[in-house]
C-alpha cells in the first residue's frame, strides 16, 4: 500500500476521489485498500487477500456478504418497477408491505413509517418532524433537542449537530441552534471514585434533569439516544439508565426518539435495542441492518401520538412538506423486505443469543493484556478499549495513534476493525459462527500483541 503503482486503481483512487472519514494527506501518500469481492464474514481486496470484516462494513452488512436472496429480490424489482415515489398519496406494492412489516415488528407500538436513504437523513426528518409536531401543538418555543456527548447520529447538517463528537462540528460551523448534548453515560471513563454504577446512573438522569430546568422544560421538545452508542466508542449504558432517564423525560412532556441505526434487527440479542434496555420511545430510526446494506435504505416509525398531530397539521396546511425522491424506492425496499423475512426465517434473533456468549467471552479474555482497560458490550457489538496506564486509567494521546497503528496491524493479519477513539470495536455480520468468531479474536490477539511491541519499541510506555 505504501507504494502506488502509476495508472492503478489506487493511484486514480488517489487521483479522482475524495473520501469521507479519511485524512486525505495520508490519502494521497499511502492510497486506500480496494475491495473487490466479499462472500459470508470475508471480503477479498485486489490482491485476493482476504479480511475478517469485523466491523460489518460500517455496523451493517447483518447477514454478511454475497448473500444472494437479496441480489435476487433486488432485480425481481428492478424488472418489476425499477423506481417509483410516495409523493402526494402515490406508492408501490412492495413499500407497504415493508411499512407493515416494519409497524409488526417495531419495538413498542408505532402507527406509521417514513422512509428515506440514510441514517442521517432519518434523523434529520425526526428533527423536522419533531419541530413540526410543536408548532402543530402551538408549543412555538418547545423546539430544543437533547443529544449526548459521544452520541453519533449522522452528518448532515442537522444530524451531525445531533453528534457529540468534536470532528463532527470542528471547522463545520457546527452545530445548529437548538441543540443541546448532555453527558455520555460511559461509567468507566465518567464514574467518580467510590460511586456505583446505580448511583452514576442516577447522577445521569440528574445532570439531563437539571439541563432540562435551566433552559426550561417548555423550551425541550425531545431527547435522542442510541440504545448502545456505536461510533462514539461502543459504550453500553449503565444500569438502570434508561429507566431513570424516561422518567425525566415523561416528567416534562418530551418525546423520545431511539436511534436503533445500529442496533435495530438482532445486534443487541432481542430485535431492537429498545427492547434489551426497556426503552419506550415515541419516534424510532433505522437503517443500516434494515436492508443488510446492500442498498441504501432507512426509516423512521412515529407512535399515533406523533402521527395524529402531523395529520391534522398536514391537513390544515394542506400538505407535509417533506420527502425524498428515494424515499420508499421499491428496489430498496424489496431488499429490506427479502432481509426480514430472511430475519424471520432464519431466527436472527436466536442466532445472536446463540454464538454471543462466544463472542463477549473472547472479547474478554483480553482484559488481562497490559494495553486493555475495558472490554465492554452485549450481543454481538463489543469494544476494547486501549489505555497507556491500566491502573490510572490514562489514554494514549491522540496524536500517538493508538487505535489507528492497532488497526493497520490487524488488517495486515487480515481482519478489519477500526477504533472508536481508542476503543477497539466490534461488531461483525450477524451470521458470524462460533469458530469464526474465535479465528476472528486469534487474529485481534496478534494484531494487539504487535501494538504492545510496537509500543515500547516508540517509548509510548514505561518499558
Ligand atoms: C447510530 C447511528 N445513527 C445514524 C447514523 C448515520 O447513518 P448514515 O451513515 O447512514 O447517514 C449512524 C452511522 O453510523 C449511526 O451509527
Amino acid at each position: 500500500m505504501n507504494q502506488i503503482k502509476p495508472n492503478s486503481l489506487a493511484a486514480r483512487d488517489v487521483a479522482y476521489h475524495l473520501h469521507g472519514y479519511t485524512n486525505a494527506v495520508r490519502q494521497e501518500q499511502e492510497g486506500p485498500l480496494i475491495m473487490t469481492e466479499g462472500k459470508g464474514i470475508y471480503v477479498y481486496d485486489e490482491n485476493g487477500k482476504a479480511y475478517i470484516e469485523g466491523m460489518a462494513g460500517l455496523w451493517c452488512t447483518s447477514l454478511g456478504f454475497g448473500e444472494e436472496r437479496l441480489v435476487d429480490a433486488a432485480i425481481r424489482q428492478m424488472k418489476k418497477l425499477p423506481y417509483y415515489h410516495t409523493f402526494s398519496q402515490k406508492t408501490s406494492s412492495v413499500t407497504v408491505e415493508l411499512a407493515e412489516k416494519l409497524i409488526g415488528i417495531a419495538p413498542v407500538p408505532m402507527s406509521k413509517v417514513y422512509f428515506a436513504s440514510s441514517g442521517s437523513e432519518a434523523n434529520d426528518t425526526v428533527i423536522k418532524m419533531v419541530w413540526y409536531y410543536n408548532n402543530a401543538l402551538g408549543r412555538t418555543k418547545k423546539k430544543k433537542i437533547i443529544s449526548r456527548q459521544k452520541g453519533y447520529h449522522g452528518v448532515t447538517v442537522a444530524s451531525a449537530s445531533l453528534t457529540g463528537l468534536p470532528n463532527n462540528h470542528r471547522d463545520f460551523d457546527l452545530p445548529i441552534a437548538n441543540i443541546l448534548h448532555t453527558d455520555c453515560p460511559h461509567y468507566y471513563r465518567y464514574g467518580q471514585e467510590s460511586e456505583t454504577e446505580a448511583q452514576f446512573a442516577q447522577r445521569m438522569a440528574d445532570s439531563l434533569e437539571k439541563l432540562i430546568l435551566s433552559e426550561g422544560p417548555d423550551t425541550i421538545a425531545a431527547f435522542i439516544a442510541e440504545p448502545v452508542m456505536g461510533a462514539g466508542g461502543v459504550i453500553v449504558p449503565p444500569a438502570g439508565y434508561f429507566d431513570l432517564i424516561q422518567r425525566v423525560l415523561r416528567k416534562h412532556d418530551i418525546l423520545f426518539i431511539a436511534d436503533e441505526v445500529i442496533c435495530g434487527f438482532g445486534r443487541t440479542g432481542n430485535m431492537f435495542g429498545s427492547q434489551t434496555y426497556k426503552m419506550t420511545p415515541d419516534i424510532v430510526t433505522v437503517a443500516k441492518a434494515l436492508s443488510s446494506s446492500y442498498l441504501p435504505i432507512s426509516a423512521v416509525m412515529i407512535n399515533e401520538k406523533v402521527y395524529a398531530v402531523l395529520r391534522d397539521n398536514s391537513g390544515k396546511i394542506g400538505v407535509f412538506g417533506h420527502g425524498y425522491t428515494y424515499s420508499g424506492n421499491p428496489v430498496c425496499a424489496a431488499v429490506a423486505l427479502e432481509t426480514l423475512k430472511i430475519y424471520e426465517e432464519r431466527n436472527i434473533v436466536d442466532q445472536v443469543r446463540r454464538v454471543a456468549p462466544t463472542f463477549q467471552r473472547e472479547m474478554r479474555r483480553f482484559a488481562d493484556h497490559p494495553l486493555v482497560g475495558e472490554v465492554r458490550g452485549v450481543g454481538l457489538i463489543g469494544a476494547i478499549e486501549l489505555v497507556k496506564n491500566k491502573q490510572t486509567r490514562e489514554s494514549f494521546a491522540p496524536q500517538q495513534g493508538i487505535a489507528a497503528q492497532t488497526s493497520k496491524f490487524c488488517q495486515e493479519l487480515g481482519l478489519i476493525t477500526r477504533g472508536m477513539a481508542d476503543g477497539m470495536a466490534f461488531c461483525p455480520p450477524l451470521i458470524i459462527t462460533e469458530a469464526e468468531i474465535e479465528e476472528m479474536f486469534r487474529r485481534f490477539a496478534k494484531g494487539l500483541d504487535a501494538t504492545w511491541a510496537w509500543v515500547r519499541e516508540q517509548g509510548l510506555v514505561a518499558a
